[in-house]
């Protein structure tokens, strides 16, 4: 049966451990051709650097082919019906790469195609970054026992994936948010039994200083997220205190790590001068991507023996 990633949720700390091992081998030997003569539809509603080039650099590395459907295209709902969309493409092609507003479309999308379907980031998660960023952390400290990663910022898709895959993995987080802004309930909930498994916390802040210290990460996101610009200018009042920058970082540990998904927005939720310091890891997050979503790539779509 065909498998799909929609959310971290769904993977077990395995299968995620797994794929971890498969992205190290994929990091050392970047060509093979284990996908060749298969293709991959990206429908991609809203805009993308990292997540599109690497989707599909990452597909020609593997002997593959990929193609982009910008919103125009596809017009998901619009022009087409989901589940036209998704019995057509299952005629044409071995994967669905989808980007969207709504999460129920990611949904929907995965019970019509008969061909795995990746969430490329909807508006609850974004789990091809969690796993990349999470792959990060343990590449650079080694171990994921009695560390913790500090999310400040929005609670918004980037950080429930985290929330996830962090407490799949026995990592210690804590998400600072301001009042309102916190993280989907649910996930909370969710992460909280998971991390009990794992014997890791996750903790909830209103206040970014208290989150910090102790961190042996930190992490941000963009405060307004796409299909959120009308609230930039509220947000901005809303979240100042939660900008990364120099004083926050002292309250960490020496070196701490400092991640961010990117696109970011230099001098709102992380200053230049942290977001450029030898401790960032923001560009080897972005190159992860790739590594990780090959690994899922052929974890989907590759020949079962
Ligand atoms: N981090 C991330 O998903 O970047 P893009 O929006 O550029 O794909
Ligand atoms: N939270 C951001 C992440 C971008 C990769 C957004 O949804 O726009």
């Amino acid at each position: 049966m065909k498998k799909d990633l929609i959310s971290i949720k769904d993977l077990s700390t395995k299968e995620i451990k797994d794929l971890f091992k498969l992205t190290a081998k994929l990091k050392k030997n970047k060509f093979s051709k284990v996908l060749a003569g298969k293709t991959i539809a990206l429908i991609f509603q809203k805009p993308s650097n990292r997540t599109r080039v690497s989707f599909e650099v990452g597909m020609y590395q593997l002997g593959g082919n990929s193609i982009y459907l910008s919103p125009s295209e596809i017009n998901l709902g619009v022009r087409e019906s989901i589940k036209d969309v998704a019995k057509t493409l299952s005629r044409y092609i071995d994967g669905v790469v989808l980007r969207t507003f709504e999460h129920r479309n990611v949904v929907e999308m995965g019970r019509y195609s008969d061909k795995p379907v990746i969430n490329g980031l909807s508006d609850f998660s974004h789990p091809c970054q969690g796993l990349a960023d999470v792959f990060t952390v343990l590449e650079n400290l080694k171990k994921a026992k009695s560390i913790t990663l500090v999310y400040a910022g929005d609670g918004n898709n980037v950080c429930n994936s985290l929330l996830y895959a962090c407490s799949k993995l026995g990592i210690n987080i804590n998400v600072a948010t301001p009042k309102g802004y916190e993280p989907d309930e649910g996930v909370v909930e969710e992460s909280r039994a998971f991390a009990k498994l794992n014997k890791s916390e996750v903790k909830l802040f209103n206040d970014p200083f208290l989150a910090a210290k102790e961190a042996d990460v930190i992490y941000t996101d963009v405060w307004a997220s796409m299909g959120q610009e009308e609230e930039t200018e509220k947000r901005k009042i809303i979240f100042k205190d939660f900008q990364i920058n120099t004083n926050l970082m002292r309250l960490a540990k020496k070196d701490c790590l400092v991640m961010h998904c990117l696109p970011a927005h230099r001098g709102e939720e992380i200053t230049d001068e942290v977001i450029d310091s030898k401790n960032s890891v923001v560009f080897d997050q972005a190159e992860n991507r790739m590594h990780v979503q090959k690994a899922i790539l052929i974890k989907l779509l590759g020949e079962k023996r």
